[in-house]
């Protein structure tokens, strides 16, 4: 017979073993997974490239600042305001220049604006790369990753874009992990913290190991141009609306809270006039589109055009909050492709509340008839359901047939729908209350 003593101490034995076994099970090389706890939803704000490039400072983020609690953006969920390329006092190699602000573009600096920021309940981001120069031929931050980490946080940045500028596009994926670990480590290293987003082109497979170093997005493909559905890539580079969306198909399971697919800025409201970008601009319900779109697959969504002077139809577009919801929501599920009938395609993605949002894509050049099912698209099991048309922000009514609408040529439709509860008699507990009701 053993004692209660000698049993637990067996216990605790067994117990040290298969923690033992469990170890030893993990391989060593395998470095933990990194997290930084943030961006649980994705990022969304304003970022300076798009349109302004390099020619940014310190009135024009102010200014930017002001418009967007004055115009309802804040208020719908815009938040980060990112300087992008630019802010830098120089051009050329780190190993000639130390990395400073340009006090003629930014004569308070870079921590003046953060608090202006953050006084107002948004944040700010910064922007540096990991070679002797960025993409714009301003000084990096390499060798001074732990130097510039500390300096950020310093200033009270909320928020790094790190661009390789679509480097190392043949290197082995070790030396990219290495340059973004390297900065991941610095900025982990520092009180405050600061979301991290990789800017790689999405070479590397970089979807399938940004997320273990804790970066909290990455591009998947190369930059965006003001075009909805340019044939080929514009100038044998840019990525137009559809490139990047299509690039993201199958990428899906890489992202989810604290780690996102970057289907890149937003190019509602360029309208083809920026002063950076390429491309000729989109129409209103191909901007409306896009954004639908980038809200539906939880890419971060940060606005490039000059919100000082947005047109009243982009600011009614980038202000739904119903569709900023999808993009937000708590569960950070990704939408799937679940039909592809050419160019008729079908997205949808189930959120926190149990609803599913549905966003039906028309990317032909003629109006089309489509039609979706609950039962055959989302494989779950509604009877009946109700509809909300997230656009015309108005509820349909109940179905218990596939719900059939017209969608305009490059229109997306966008709903929520909810499964509406069935009693045990095969009844739907509505139709019993109609039916309570009614007596
Ligand atoms: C590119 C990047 C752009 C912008 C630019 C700045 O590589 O994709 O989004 O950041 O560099 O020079």
């Amino acid at each position: 017979m053993i004692n209660r003593k000698q049993q637990s101490a067996r216990f605790a034995w067994m117990l040290a073993i298969l923690s033992l076994a469990v170890a030893s099970a993990s391989p060593a090389s395998q470095p933990a997974p990194r997290s930084n706890g943030l961006a649980q939803t994705p990022p969304v704000g304003w970022s300076s490239w798009n349109n302004f490039g390099d020619d940014i400072n310190e009135q024009i983020v102010i200014e930017t600042i002001d418009a967007m609690i004055a115009n309802g953006m804040r208020d719908a969920g815009y938040v980060f305001v990112n300087l992008d390329d630019g802010w830098q006092r120089y051009k050329g190699a780190r190993r000639d220049h130390p990395l400073e602000v340009d006090p003629k573009k930014f004569p308070r600096g870079i921590s003046y604006l953060a608090d202006y920021a953050h006084q107002r309940g948004m944040k700010l981001g910064i922007y540096s790369g990991p070679g002797q120069t960025t993409c714009a031929g301003y000084t990096g931050s390499e060798g001074h990753e732990a130097e510039d980490a500390r300096m950020f946080a310093s200033w009270g940045v909320d928020h790094l874009k790190y661009d390789s500028c679509c480097s190392h596009r043949e290197a082995p994926k070790e030396e990219l992990q290495k340059i973004f670990r390297t900065m991941s480590n610095a900025l982990m290293a520092q009180k405050r913290g600061i979301v991290l987003h990789a800017c790689h082109c999405g070479w590397g497979d970089i979807w399938e190991w940004a997320a273990g170093l804790g970066v909290n997005h990455w591009r998947i493909g190369q930059d965006i141009s003001d075009d909805f559905n340019y044939p080929g890539n514009r100038e044998q580079y840019y990525f137009d609306v559809l490139d990047q969306l299509d690039r993201g198909v199958g990428l899906e399971k890489y992202a989810g809270p604290g780690h996102w697919n970057d289907y890149d800025m937003l190019i509602v409201g360029l309208d083809g006039k920026s002063k950076q970008l390429v491309g000729t601009g989109a129409s209103n319900t191909e901007y409306r589109t896009h954004f639908s779109l980038w809200a539906m697959v939880s890419s971060p969504m940060l606005v490039g055009a000059d919100v000082r002077k947005l047109d009243p139809y982009s600011l009614q577009t980038l202000t739904n909050k119903e569709i900023v919801a999808l993009n937000q929501d708590p569960a950070g599920n990704v939408a799937h492709k679940v039909r592809d009938d050419g160019d008729l395609e079908v997205f949808a993605k189930e959120l926190a509340d149990g609803s599913h949002a549905v966003l039906l894509l028309n990317r032909g050049a003629a109006t089309a008839t489509m039609t979706f099912s609950p039962r055959a698209d989302l494989q779950a099991p509604m009877d009946r359901y109700s509809i909300r048309d997230l656009w015309k922000h108005r509820d349909l009514g109940t179905y218990d047939i596939p719900f059939t609408t017209e969608v305009q040529s490059h229109e997306a439709r966008v709903f929520r729908i909810r499964q509406l509860a069935t009693s045990a008699n095969g009844r739907s507990v509505s139709d019993a209350a109609e039916q309570e009701s009614a007596r």
